[in-house]
């Protein structure tokens, strides 16, 4: 049995059959955050979407301290490794297996800057994973727009989604909706909303629109966990 616990923001941790995980590790400066990076002593892996703030956040010093691989797109893993960080260098599409499971990369509409001392340089795309721990399928979308890419989610199966729906950025509670009835996930957890003022948004609204039969919507409140 595996526990997915929810951190603040698109923060959650997983542990499971091999794998202890972070998932965006944005604690320092984090609202929201329910933890913080010295809490996490003992990791195999990080999972990292984006190099926007609010996603790589402690994820170069957590990484270096306790020696986890950091999956992410090439081009930022890249940068990660030049910092003395464990990378697995992966790609959109891109499917590999591990240990603990299988890991792929899915398409996130949005962007992946790597941003160093105010400067901004390219740091590839912006992905999200599907992770496969335990036998169950879990999705972290990352940040994105709605896409028609998550259709092909469907055939995935997937177990968990973790959906942003805080707007502005990301998904809006509609747009979110509207991804839970393409992916079609047994559990839908909401993210990446209510840690600043442009992207308040009230998940009850979420599981109001998604309102089927199909998806259970979970609000975790950080610090909260689920099992699988
Ligand atoms: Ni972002
Ligand atoms: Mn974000």
């Amino acid at each position: 049995m595996g526990i997915l616990r929810y951190l603040g923001h698109s923060a959650f941790y997983i542990e499971g059959n091999g794998i202890k995980a972070l998932f965006d590790p944005f604690f320092t400066g984090n609202p929201m955050a329910s933890a913080v990076p010295e809490d996490f002593k003992e990791l195999t892996s990080i999972f990292l979407t984006h190099g926007h703030d609010d996603h790589i956040g402690d994820t170069i010093e957590i990484a270096k301290r306790t020696n986890a691989t950091v999956f992410t797109c090439n081009e930022l893993a890249c940068y990660l490794q030049s910092k003395g960080v464990k990378v697995e260098a992966m790609h959109i599409g891109g499917r590999a297996n591990f240990p603990f499971g299988r890991v792929k990369l899915t398409p996130a509409w949005h962007g992946c800057p790597i941003v160093e001392n105010g400067e901004i340089r390219y740091g590839g795309v912006a992905c999200g994973f599907v992770i496969e721990v335990d036998g169950k399928k879990i999705y972290h979308a990352g940040d994105t727009g709605l896409t028609m890419e998550m259709m092909l989610l469907q055939a995935e199966k997937v177990d968990i989604a973790m959906l942003p729906i805080g707007g502005y950025y990301t998904m809006d509670t509609e747009d979110a909706a509207r991804a839970v009835g393409m992916i079609e996930p047994c559990i839908a957890i909401p993210m990446h909303y209510n840690t600043f003022p442009a992207i308040q948004t009230d998940p009850e609204e979420f599981a109001r629109r998604v309102g089927n039969e199909l998806t259970e919507v979970k609000i975790l409140i950080p610090g909260e966990e689920l099992c699988f």
